[in-house]
């Protein structure tokens, strides 16, 4: 596994569908074996929710996404 997706599950992201993100994710994810999806707590960035933070596991790299709407959530996992 090189690459951990977090979306957050916080209360103002969930009302800003991040649900809906991170089903569109798992579909999309099914097969790879380097990308492990979980759910994670509020950011503290809520104003710019829904948030996505993608960690590559071997540098330690984060990278966090912001106003994620779904149809932006394949172009995340293609570019990993
Ligand atoms: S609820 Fe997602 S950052 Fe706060």
């Amino acid at each position: 596994m090189k690459y951990l997706i977090r979306i957050c599950g916080g209360p103002r992201c969930k009302e800003n569908f991040s649900e809906d993100l991170f089903k569109e994710a798992q579909k999309l994810i099914a097969g790879r074996e380097d990308i492990e999806l979980e759910k994670r707590g509020c950011m503290a960035l809520c104003h710019v929710g829904p948030n996505i933070e993608v960690i590559n596991l071997e540098t330690n790299d984060t990278k966090v996404h912001n106003k994620v709407v779904q149809s932006e959530v394949k172009g995340i996992i293609d570019s990993l």
